[in-house]
């Protein structure tokens, strides 16, 4: 893509939309009227291959969210959500950091998997001490034995096991299994590799497995999202609402460099908040799902895993913290940062999607990785505009107006 991401298509019609951003390179514009056009069956077929017991389809409203510049590159960004306004404040938080942008560093794809193991017989102990002292030697042989993702270049990398005395039983061991998944969320194969290994332990030692499975407690595999607003920008946003009446006219400079350092003082308030309390650290954590839940969904993702991750981290340590992080530059700007576990594919699964095909190639990522570092932004800006609002003009006001439009 060539253009600029930076339009606004809010006043235009869905198909008027769609043909400024085909316009655009955002996506061919022949592709996507042909698979809005699909028949009822042609998508209950396709969604059937996903599902069991398809009747129909459940059509939500798919927006295309414009002014994302991640890692220098411009991003067109599919969102589906069922909350009013969420694209919009996506875009305004988008465009009010331009021209910038999202900087965004995704860690590798190290999904998990846990076995349980007990003894089979009693009076037998925990495999913990025989499991880690064969580590090295049961990881070569899984990967040589049918790892599924060896070919890809992934796989098995390490274990650990652990005695995990139950209630029910005392000698009960946790293995836990890291995996190098690579462009796919890795579910499924992370448990097929937690199967192999489970029936490899089970023969060198007097344990049975009780259940192996995938993890969803995956903080190796994170984004981190960086971004900064400029108080003139801010500022300027602020008085543009409050003169509404005066139409284009340019807004004073000193007076929206202080608007701006006001917005920013009520805006670090509510971090605070978030910091020292969990109720409202939980209600600024959801802020940031709307827009990450609102990519996954468009890009075939397992949400629930998403979701997983992100609150077991937000609750490490027994109380829900923010994942974010606000404060003001030594320049007097607004410096966000996110930084989340996630666990997203663009291989597998539901990526097969004929939409989630469009929508991911609308959002030119074709590596998990750059998929993690568009929706790490997309998390931040969310973040980022709730807040703004809410100590602003505050949250009905603000929606109000952007459905809209103004
Ligand atoms: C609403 O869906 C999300 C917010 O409540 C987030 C927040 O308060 O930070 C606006």
């Amino acid at each position: 893509m060539t253009r600029s991401s930076h339009l606004s298509i809010k006043h235009l019609t869905p198909a008027g939309r769609r043909r400024v951003l085909a316009e655009a390179g955002a996506f061919d514009g022949s592709r996507f009227d042909a698979l809005l056009q699909a028949s009822l069956e042609d998508w209950t077929d396709d969604v059937g291959g996903f599902t069991e017991n398809a009747v129909g389809v459940f059509p939500m409203a798919l927006s295309v969210a414009t002014g994302f510049v991640v890692n220098k590159v411009e991003r067109f960004v599919p969102m589906v959500t069922e909350e009013r306004s969420v694209v919009a404040a996506a875009c305004k938080a988008a465009a009010l950091c331009r021209p910038h942008g999202f900087h965004v560093k995704a860690k590798p794809p190290l999904a998990r998997a846990q076995i349980l193991l007990v003894p089979d017989r009693p009076g037998a102990v925990s495999c913990a001490p025989l499991v880690n002292r064969e580590a090295e030697r049961f990881v070569a042989i899984v990967r040589g034995e049918g790892d599924p993702l060896v070919k890809y270049g992934g796989g098995l990398l390490a274990i650990e096991a652990r005695k995990t005395p139950l209630p029910g039983e005392p000698e009960a061991t946790l293995v836990n299994l890291t995996i190098d998944v690579g462009e796919i969320m890795g579910a499924n194969k992370a448990t097929r590799i937690a199967e192999a290994l489970g029936s490899l332990i089970e023969k060198h030692s007097s344990s049975r497995v009780a259940f192996k499975i995938c993890g969803n407690d995956t903080p190796e595999r994170r984004v981190r999202a960086v971004a900064v607003w400029r108080k003139e920008a801010l500022g300027e946003d602020v008085w543009k609402r409050k003169n509404r009446d005066v139409g284009n006219a340019d807004p004073p400079a000193e007076e929206t460099r202080r608007l701006g350092d006001d917005a920013i003082g009520r805006f670090l308030l509510a971090q605070e908040c978030a910091e020292i309390d969990p109720e409202r650290a939980a209600t600024h954590d959801k802020g940031i799902m709307n827009g990450v839940d609102a990519v996954c969904l468009a890009t075939g993702q397992d949400t629930r895993a998403v979701n997983a991750g992100f609150w077991v981290e937000a609750c490490r340590g027994g109380t829900c913290r923010p994942l974010s992080r606000f404060r003001r530059t030594t320049e007097g700007h607004l410096r966000g940062e996110l930084e989340m576990p996630l666990a997203v594919g663009v291989k597998g699964g539901a990526t097969a999607h004929p939409m989630v095909v469009h929508n991911l190639r609308t959002m030119r990522c074709q590596t998990a990785a750059e998929l993690m570092q568009v929706i790490g932004a997309v998390g931040l800006a969310q973040n980022f505009a709730a807040l703004f609002s809410l100590t602003n003009e505050g949250i009905i006001a603000s929606h109000e107006r952007l459905k809209k439009g103004s």
